[in-house]
Order: C-alpha cells, then structure tokens, then sequence
C-alpha cells in the first residue's frame, strides 16, 4: 500500500469504529480550534470523509487557526471538494465572533510540541487558559450544544510517581509550577479547571481529552516531537539522536486509534470528566525506540548526544496511560502496534520532499 491507501485506511478505520454514533454530525455544525494542526487536519479528513460517504446531511466544520505552527497549505488540501468545511484565521485568545449556532466544539489548538511551546511560552500559556474560556464562553451562548472536548495532555501528570504507571486519570500529578514545561503543563491543567467550572456553573457539556504521545502521517517534518524528528534523522541517513541516556520511555498511539477515541469521548464521555487516549501496550524507551527504525528504515542507526538547550529540561521519566476507563465508558481500545504504526509514517513520510531535507514543493 502507499500512503495515500493508508491515509484511507485510517479514516475508514476511525468511521468504523464509531459505528452508528457518526450519524449525529449529521446537519450539524463543529467549530473547530486548531484545525490546521496535526490533529485538526485529521478531523477535517474524517469529517469530509463524513460528508461524501455516511452522513445523510454534510456536517457543517469551522476551523479557526491562527497558524502559529499549523500548516495552512495542507489544510486547504484536505478541505478540498468540500464546501462545508471553512478555514479562518482566528486566533483563539480573542473572543472569536461566530454568529453561527453551534453543535460541537472542539478545542484543538495550542503549542504541543516541547521545542515550540519553550519557544512561545506566553502564546502556549494564552491559548490554553484564555483560549479555553473564549471557546467556552463560545459555547454558553449555543444552548443546545451537545458537546465540548478540551484538549488537554498527559503532561498534566507531569513526573509520576513509579507507583502510578500505568497511570490513572485518578492520579493528581507530580508537577513543578516553574520548571521549563510549567508553561505547557500548567496551562493545560488550569484549561481543565477552567473546563470543569464551566460544566459545573453552566452546563457546558464538557468532556476532557489526556492524549498520550499521538503520532501518524501529516506530522510536519520540522514538528521537532520525537517520531517526526527520527524519521526525518532517519530518511536523511544520519544517526537516530537519542537524547541522554535513552531509558525515559513513552507509549505511542497511532492517529487513527487516537481520533477514534477523541471522538467517542466528543460524543459519549461523561459530562465534566477526564479521559486517557493512548497506547498501553507498547511502552517503550526512546533508546529502543530508536534501534525499532532499523526494522523500518533499514540501515539506520543510532547516536546518543545531550540533552539541547533547544528542549525543556526536567522530561517525564515514564509515560504510559491506564486506559480502564476509557475503555469502560466510551469503549475505546487502541489497536495499532507501534512498529506497523511506524511502518505506515514512514511510508508516508519518505513521499514528502520535505522530509528529504528539500524545501516542500
Ligand atoms: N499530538 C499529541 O500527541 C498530543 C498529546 C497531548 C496533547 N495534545 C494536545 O492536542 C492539541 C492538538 O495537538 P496537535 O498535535 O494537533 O498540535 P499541533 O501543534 O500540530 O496543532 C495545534 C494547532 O493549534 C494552532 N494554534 C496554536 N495557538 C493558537 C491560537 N492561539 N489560536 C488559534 N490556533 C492556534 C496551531 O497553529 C496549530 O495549527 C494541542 O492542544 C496539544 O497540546 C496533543
């Protein structure tokens, strides 16, 4: 298969696996924040698959980017042929003026990867506190709203205790409040305070999203997260760089799995509450994850080099999400394995020339 076949593969995969729920975006209307990121870019391909395939009336989706990070050029590509999906400039920490009423929202947008968000601290800061409440005052207005989804992040957990990993949604977090990601970490959590108060005050019906480490085709090559970064390292013909000694370990969710369980919480989470999305089966160190790229880039190797003064310190040691609940209210299991997973970014990334190391052409 090429990557366009998968591409097509995962959004049929994501439609399947929502089943009969897809057909409540029928006629209906989803803001959209962050649309032209990795993320937004594939709802925007579920929803136009939506529209052309399964729904008896288009769904109707607003994507407001500001493109801080987002890739402008790719979403108007993948909004093609659709006029119900719209793309505007909009940058979330301004009231946004949508006249429109509105049935969803979902709160994608923010600064994810760890390079950017040292970058832009006071943006990423921005964009989840009072860009959340913007999008929530947003959705106080739309009475009949059905759904809110904030994205938050598995950050939020910060470094945890050894004790809760796998780790629970139960889990407060072990986090600093002035350490160089208290800028991502902080905000997001003070996003999900803010998403609760407005369900609990207004009934906004707000569900929350804890994404554990999400990859899949459509990651920029410049994105700097690490399966973008390696693969990019890897099509070049330089050595994987593995950051100190390796040992810190992730679990990695494929995109399709990941948007499923995104939507199943948009549609059916509970009201108020905080879901893990990810991959518990394949935890895995950065130091083996690297060695994994010889199975897939064949002739890859590795080297080891110091932490960059381009990253933020203080990195969780452990990541990997207990999924227990996820699976028992929403009925989400995530079922890509990281190596065919990495099989399926690879093949489309090695058909981009910007992971050549060319300009995008
Ligand atoms: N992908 C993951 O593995 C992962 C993991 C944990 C959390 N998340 C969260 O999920 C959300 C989406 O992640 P992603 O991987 O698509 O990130 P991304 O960086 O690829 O996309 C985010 C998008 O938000 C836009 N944006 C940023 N600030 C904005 C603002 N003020 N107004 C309007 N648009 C703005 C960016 O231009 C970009 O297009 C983010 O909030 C991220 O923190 C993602």
């Amino acid at each position: 298969m090429n990557a366009a076949d998968h591409m097509q593969e995962d959004i049929r995969a994501v439609v399947r696996n929502l089943g009969a729920d897809a057909h409540r975006f029928s006629g209906k209307t989803v803001l959209l924040a962050g649309g032209a990121g990795f993320l937004g870019r594939h709802f925007i391909s579920v929803f136009r698959f939506l529209n052309k395939e399964v729904l008896s009336e288009p769904c109707k989706v607003l994507s407001a980017d500001n493109f801080i990070t987002g890739d402008k050029v790719a979403l108007s590509e993948d909004s093609r042929d659709d006029p119900s999906i719209v793309s505007v400039w909009a940058d979330i920490t301004y009231p946004l003026p949508v006249r429109e009423k509105l049935d969803f929202v979902i709160h994608a947008a923010g600064i994810a990867s760890p390079v950017y968000y040292m970058k832009y601290p006071l943006e990423t800061i921005e964009g989840a506190v009072q860009g959340t409440k913007n999008l929530l005052e947003l959705a106080r207005l739309n009475k009949g709203l059905e759904g809110f989804l904030y994205f938050s992040s598995s950050e939020i957990y910060g470094d945890p205790d050894p004790k809760s990993v796998p780790t629970p949604e139960t889990y407060h977090g072990y986090v600093s409040s002035v350490g160089p990601r208290a800028c991502y970490d902080e905000s997001k959590r003070l996003g999900e305070t803010i998403s609760t108060v407005y369900q609990q005050r207004y009934g906004v019906p707000v569900t929350i999203v804890r994404p554990f480490n999400v990859f899949g085709p459509g990651m920029q090559h410049n994105d700097r997260r690490v399966i973008p970064m390696f693969t990019y390292e890897a099509l070049n013909g330089r050595a994987l760089p593995v950051h100190g000694d390796g040992i810190q370990t992730r679990t990695f969710c494929y995109i399709s799995d990941a948007i499923s369980g995104f939507l199943k919480a948009l549609l059916k989470g509970k009201r108020g509450d905080a879901y893990n999305i990810g991959n518990s089966n394949n935890e895995i160190s950065m130091a083996d994850l690297a060695k994994m790229y010889g199975r897939v880039v064949p002739g890859s190797t590795v080297r080891f080099i110091p932490y960059p003064n381009t990253y933020p310190a203080g990195e969780p040691q452990r990541r990997c999400p207990d999924l227990a609940k996820a699976r028992k209210d929403l009925g989400y299991d995530a079922k890509i394995e990281l190596q065919e997973g990495l099989r399926r970014f690879v093949t489309w990334a090695s058909e981009r020339e910007s992971y050549r190391g060319q300009p995008d052409g």
